[in-house]
């Protein structure tokens, strides 16, 4: 009778032997492939909690995909800031904040870490950028997968825009 408890764990786990499902998960523990899993799966786990993200670091070399090549910025233009200070307000405010993050990134600062020839072309072609370039992906994620819209803007419109954010 003193063994009756043992004897019952044993054939417990024989059982547990024979029935496959559970048995095979638990067994892929001693196999190389589940270690090899698991390290594949570990940066994807680390860069959900990492203290970097997309949306604050700052990468000014890239350019993105979009209609736009080159932007030259000279002396501010307060007419123009104006000008896509009121069309942010009214195109874009559905999504952003000019000082926080809403729907999509908070836009205070953008150009010191982002390339006013990628903000251009995030504006201009939004569907492309996220399809193709990797940081346009990397705020998707971020933001939960909403796509941002375009809005159809002509490249003055946006390059005025791009005149406001200098001012955040
Ligand atoms: C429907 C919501 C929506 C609208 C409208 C919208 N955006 Fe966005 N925007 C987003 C989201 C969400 C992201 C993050 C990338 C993504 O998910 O596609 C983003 C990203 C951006 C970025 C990149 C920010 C960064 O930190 O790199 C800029 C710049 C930007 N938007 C500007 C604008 C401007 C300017 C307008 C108006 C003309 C606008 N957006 C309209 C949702 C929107």
């Amino acid at each position: 009778m003193r063994y009756l408890p043992q004897i019952s764990a044993v054939l417990l786990s024989l059982m547990a032997w024979g029935c496959t499902p559970k048995t095979e998960t638990q067994n892929t523990a001693d196999q190389p492939g589940f270690s090899l899993e698991r390290a594949a799966q570990k940066p994807s786990t680390d860069t959900a909690v990492a203290p970097n993200p997309a949306s604050t670091r700052i990468v000014l070399d890239q350019k993105g995909v979009g209609p736009v090549q080159e932007v030259t910025l000279v002396e501010l233009n307060p007419p123009w800031a104006e000008q896509g200070k009121q069309l942010f307000e009214q195109k874009c405010h559905a999504c952003h904040r000019a000082d926080r993050k809403f729907i999509g990134p908070s836009l205070s600062g953008v150009l010191q870490r982002r390339n006013p020839v990628w903000v251009m072309n995030m504006i201009l072609n939004p569907d492309q950028m996220v399809q193709k370039d990797p940081l346009a992906q990397e705020l998707f994620m971020e933001f939960n997968g909403s796509p941002m819209t375009d809005l159809n803007l002509t490249e003055d419109q946006a390059r005025t825009i791009l005149e406001y954010f200098r001012t955040l």
